[in-house]
């Protein structure tokens, strides 16, 4: 089966899988504004950090491409206030502000409104392709931390749908199975939003690699039986220490994994490294609306009157990471001289 594409620029709009309908149904949204892209970010109709930050990247290059009046200092207020309407949709990926912060310094240099709008959308471009490029990259350098045989366990959803293309975690598989190396892959279903059960068994099908589903109250049972060699995840933000915010549950399995001598990888391109933040303990995370733990797939599970909880992100301790995975090489402890390092700071 062929792979479904993120999103899709044509005709001056940008058209966003509609996630929340996979696997059932392929559908496009058309976005042809900030507002219509921050929308399908907000109702996570595309979700992922590296995915979020390539969306809102063009995003903010519509509001610009669509600016009608030929005065730059109008255009400077359109870009602020797109610009201001992006960042407020999900705060825990950092890759949203990296790609914003972007895509407006680089329009803030512009001398002439069409200047602007042809540095708009070429940014945006070039954000998207830089991103495949390092997913790639990430798949070179991790696979080689996977052997043939390995059986993986990953979490939530880190692949093409999550990027560009091609994917973090799931990336590093594809590219160990791309060299030959026969992996089997453990995906969590990822309550609340079954992220693992709807995208990454989605995906890993159509590209006909093993994946066998588990809910994510049995990692202990199948690390404690054997049947896990590796974890690999995504990141969402990721601070100089190496603590590591992706969702909620990494940091259980960590555990589990560290109880059980099981080496657990991040891989994540260096945008979703915050070099504005030293610890965890700084890291945003984003409560959603209690009604994705109290329903599923819109029908109410729990009794009237219950209350819930849900937070999307945990925190995983650098000291629980065997190794983050980037575009630029393969990170180890200790991630406080390490990760400076790999980002030149
Ligand atoms: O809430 P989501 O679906 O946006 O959360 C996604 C994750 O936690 C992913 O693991 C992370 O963004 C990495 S995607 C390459």
């Amino acid at each position: 089966m062929k792979s479904v594409k993120t999103f899709i620029l044509k005709h001056g709009s940008l058209y966003i899988l509609d996630q929340n309908l996979l696997p059932g149904r392929v559908e496009y949204i058309e976005c042809r504004s900030a507002e219509d892209v921050a929308d399908c970010i907000v109702r996570m109709r595309i979700r992922g950090a590296p995915a979020i930050g390539v969306a809102a990247a063009y995003g903010l290059a519509l509001s610009i491409v669509r600016y009608q009046a030929g005065d730059l200092e109008g255009l400077r207020n359109e870009l602020e206030r797109a610009y201001k309407l992006l960042r407020s949709t999900r705060p825990t990926a950092y890759n949203l502000f990296w790609a914003l912060d972007r895509v407006r310094r680089r329009i803030l240099e512009a001398c002439s409104v069409d200047e602007a709008k042809e540095i708009a959308l070429n940014e945006a471009m070039r954000i998207e392709e830089e991103d495949i490029e390092a997913n790639r990259r990430i798949g070179l350098y991790g696979k080689e931390l996977i052997e043939d045989g390995d059986r993986i366990l990953t979490h939530c959803n880190a692949g093409a749908l999550a990027t560009a293309g091609w994917g973090t975690a799931l990336g590093v598989i594809r590219s160990a199975v791309a060299d030959g190396k026969k992996v089997k892959v453990y995906a969590t279903e990822t309550r609340p939003k079954l992220q693992g059960a709807r995208l990454t068994a989605f995906e890993l099908l159509n590209e006909g690699i093993p994946v066998t589903l588990i809910t994510d109250g049995m990692v202990g049972f199948v690390m404690a039986r054997g049947y896990i060699d590796k974890v690999v995840v995504g990141a969402d933000r990721i601070a100089l220490n190496g603590d590591t915010a992706n969702k909620i549950g990494t940091y259980t399995i960590a555990v589990l994994a560290r109880r059980h001598g099981i080496p657990f990888y991040i891989a994540a391109p260096t945008s979703t490294i915050d070099p504005g933040i030293r610890s965890g303990d700084n890291i945003p995370i984003e409560y959603r609306s209690q009604d994705e733990v109290l329903e599923i797939g819109g029908v109410r599970i729990a009794p009237d009157g219950v209350e819930a909880l849900n937070p999307a992100f945990d925190i995983t301790p650098g000291e629980l990471i065997t190794a983050i995975i980037t575009e630029k090489g393969i990170v180890r402890p200790p991630y406080i001289e390490n990760i400076p390092r790999i980002l030149d700071l």
